[in-house]
């Protein structure tokens, strides 16, 4: 062996090593930093988005849990012209909407009415799925927001502006980017876990 140019491949080597066995190990409490650190942003930079993040995004979102495996989730993303559309359809929140690098319109489509216990089910899927979207991206150090109202359009109007078939609701806008402003500290939850928590003997 050739110290001279066997030792960085070796130190690198070590260091992959320790790496994953941080991830392996530290899994959990990595996992759990992601779920309480992402946050809702507005503001984002003028940075492109890798699709393969994207694209791993979905690979989350799609394992979220669906009962039956309903699989209830549609995904549009939006490219710059369809962006543009949205613009178009507000515009007292055109500079706002040109502003954001990347959107993801999350529809549902159920086979049971919306106010039966599977068509409930499904609703709730789909919200696991954004959530898991959101997630995924934030732990690739994107950030993310929830839009559904804030956008002032009528949700037809997306569906229609996405070419979404007959029969789909909207979900969710999911704004997407890098973050364009430091977000430390999350919106207070006024019940905190205290509020909404029995813990039964
Ligand atoms: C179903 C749903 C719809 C939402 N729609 C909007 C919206 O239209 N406008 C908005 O500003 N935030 C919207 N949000 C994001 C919430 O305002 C945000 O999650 C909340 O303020 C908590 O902040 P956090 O995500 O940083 O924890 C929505 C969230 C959910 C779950």
């Amino acid at each position: 062996m050739d110290l001279s140019t066997d030792l960085p491949l070796l130190v690198a080597s070590a260091a992959a090593a320790l790496l994953g066995t941080l991830l392996l190990f530290g899994g959990k409490s990595s996992g759990r930093t992601i779920l309480l650190t992402r946050r809702s942003h507005v503001k984002y930079a003028k940075k492109k988005v890798p699709q393969a993040a994207v694209d791993r995004a979905l690979e989350a979102a799609i394992l979220a849990p669906n009962h039956f495996l309903s699989e209830p989730w549609r995904f549009y993303q939006c490219g710059a012209e369809t962006i543009k559309k949205f613009a178009a359809l507000n515009a007292d929140k055109a500079d706002a909407c040109l502003a954001v690098p990347g959107m993801m319109v999350v529809t549902l489509t159920s086979k049971h009415k919306l106010d039966e216990k599977l068509g409930l089910e499904d609703h709730a899927a789909v919200s696991c799925a954004v959530q898991n979207f959101m997630l995924s991206l934030h732990a690739e150090g994107l950030a993310s927001k929830w839009m559904t109202g804030a956008m002032g359009i009528a949700p037809e109007k997306i569906l229609e502006a996405v070419g979404a078939p007959e029969g789909e609701k909207m979900m969710a806008v999911v704004w997407f980017g890098y973050a364009g402003e430091k977000k430390a500290t999350p919106p207070k939850r006024k019940l905190g876990v205290a509020g909404c928590y029995t813990k039964l003997a």
